[in-house]
């Protein structure tokens, strides 16, 4: 009798315990489903307007996606609460702010912003320590220029030296920040495309050791000079270089490009790159193009046809030298009577000086001055 009831009151207080201790890490925010085994939570297209307060301390995964959250402000994501929180899915909140340490978190991996008509980016949402954060997406996230730079300056702030992924793809970026990726030293794939790049000659690559895969197709680029493929052989792990759809100019700039596009092999599907301008190599492959069609002779030619303008303008002077004199010797008699009518017209002109020479000597006239002068 006494042990049946020593294991009533151990069933009762087990099933009260158990019940207490399950009610705290069950306990779930009101329009999400969690999963405390796959410590996952997922608030998932329900018009949310604020990060649910309660989100229990396991989470790992968070997905909070297709919400109306309009603003993350500083402590959105309390590091105390979310030790473990790792992945953070934000697709799609209608975010248009991130404020300063709203996503400071010890065991941040993975971000992703993309979605959001992001008009404000703090530098220090991250922090302004060192962040572990390994993966940040941005699609169709930078809308603003503002934005952009606010990123430049947190990514050289050197806050995110673990980052190792970055898309920034949909952008319509036009052009990217001088040194925005340099203190970026274990990022290892850099996505760029379905942008609107029209060239990279400020772009640095350098310092990204480790970058084994850079997306530029879908850009709007011209031709890549020889600064930015110096850079692209010095990559050694870079490995994938997507350069698709772009606008390749394929005129005598483009020589170099095509070179280095023969003897790469870091650079992934070149067969399939096609000239867009001018209208006359529309359409021909890059690794096709022989110096022979870029008609690149006009600018090495340039010196000497300068010469040759410069001798025909000397033979042009001489001949006209050598008409004047012929013209001279034929009129040689009209030349003589206008030389003698020049005389004459200087010898009257000359008789008018020896009057008044005269005039003036008239010792009458000089009296008369003289007079005066007392
Ligand atoms: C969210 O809001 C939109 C329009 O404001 C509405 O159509 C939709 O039903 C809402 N979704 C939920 C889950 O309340
Ligand atoms: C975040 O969620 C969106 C929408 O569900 C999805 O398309 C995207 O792939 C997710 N991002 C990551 C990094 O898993
Ligand atoms: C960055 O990664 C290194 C090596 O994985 C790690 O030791 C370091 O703690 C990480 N930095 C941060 C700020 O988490
Ligand atoms: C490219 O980016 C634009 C926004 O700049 C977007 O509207 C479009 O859907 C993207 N295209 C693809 C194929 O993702
Ligand atoms: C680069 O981005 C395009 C989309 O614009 C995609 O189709 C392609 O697979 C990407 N390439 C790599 C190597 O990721
Ligand atoms: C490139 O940088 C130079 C100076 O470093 C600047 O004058 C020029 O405007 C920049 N070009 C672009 C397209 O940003
Ligand atoms: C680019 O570099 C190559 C050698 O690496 C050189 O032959 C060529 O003249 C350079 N082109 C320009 C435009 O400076
Ligand atoms: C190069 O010059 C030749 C002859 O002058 C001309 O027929 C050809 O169309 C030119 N090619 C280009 C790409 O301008």
């Amino acid at each position: 009798m006494p042990g049946r009831g020593a294991l009533c009151l151990g069933l009762l207080l087990h099933v009260l315990l158990g019940c207490g201790s399950a009610q705290q890490p069950d306990s779930c925010p009101d329009f999400c489903k969690c999963s405390e085994p796959a410590r996952t939570v997922k608030c998932v297209n329900r018009n949310l307007t604020a990060v649910p307060p309660d989100l229990p301390p396991y989470v790992r995964n968070l997905f909070l996606t297709g919400n109306r959250l309009a603003r993350l402000p500083p402590g959105a994501f309390p590091a105390q609460r979310l030790p473990d929180l790792s992945a953070l899915n934000l697709s799609g909140n209608h975010l248009r702010a991130v404020e300063a340490g709203a996503l400071a978190l010890p065991a941040l991996r993975q971000v992703d912003l993309s979605g959001n008509p992001l008009v404000s980016l703090s530098p220090q949402a991250f922090g302004e320590g060192g962040s572990p954060l390994e993966e940040l997406a941005l699609r169709g996230a930078l809308r603003d220029h503002g934005v952009l730079l606010s990123l430049a300056t947190m990514l050289q702030s050197g806050v995110l030296r673990n980052l190792s992924r970055l898309e920034l793809a949909d952008n319509g970026l036009l052009l990217l920040p001088p040194g925005m990726f340099t203190a970026l030293p274990a990022l290892q794939q850099l996505d760029l495309s379905n942008n609107s790049l029209v060239g990279l000659r400020n772009v640095s690559f350098q310092g990204l050791s480790q970058l084994q895969s850079l997306n530029l197709s879908d850009n709007s680029l011209g031709v890549l000079r020889n600064g930015t493929l110096a850079q692209f052989r010095g990559l050694p792990a870079l490995r994938r270089i997507s350069l698709g759809r772009n606008a390749w100019v394929c005129d005598c700039a483009i020589e170099d490009q095509v070179a280095w596009l023969k003897e790469s092999d870091q650079v992934e599907g070149k067969e399939a790159l096609t000239c867009a301008y001018p209208d006359k190599m529309l359409g021909k492959a890059l690794l096709k193009i022989n110096s022979l069609d870029l008609n690149c002779s006009m600018p090495i030619d340039l010196p000497s046809q300068l010469q040759t303008s410069y001798v025909f303008l000397g033979i042009v002077l001489a001949l006209i030298g050598a008409i004047f004199l012929l013209v001279l010797y034929l009129n040689r008699k009209g030349i003589k009577k206008w030389m003698h009518n020049i005389r004459d017209a200087c010898r009257d002109h000359m008789e008018g000086y020896h009057y008044r020479y005269e005039i003036n000597a008239d010792p009458r006239l000089t009296n008369l001055s003289s007079n005066s002068d007392v």
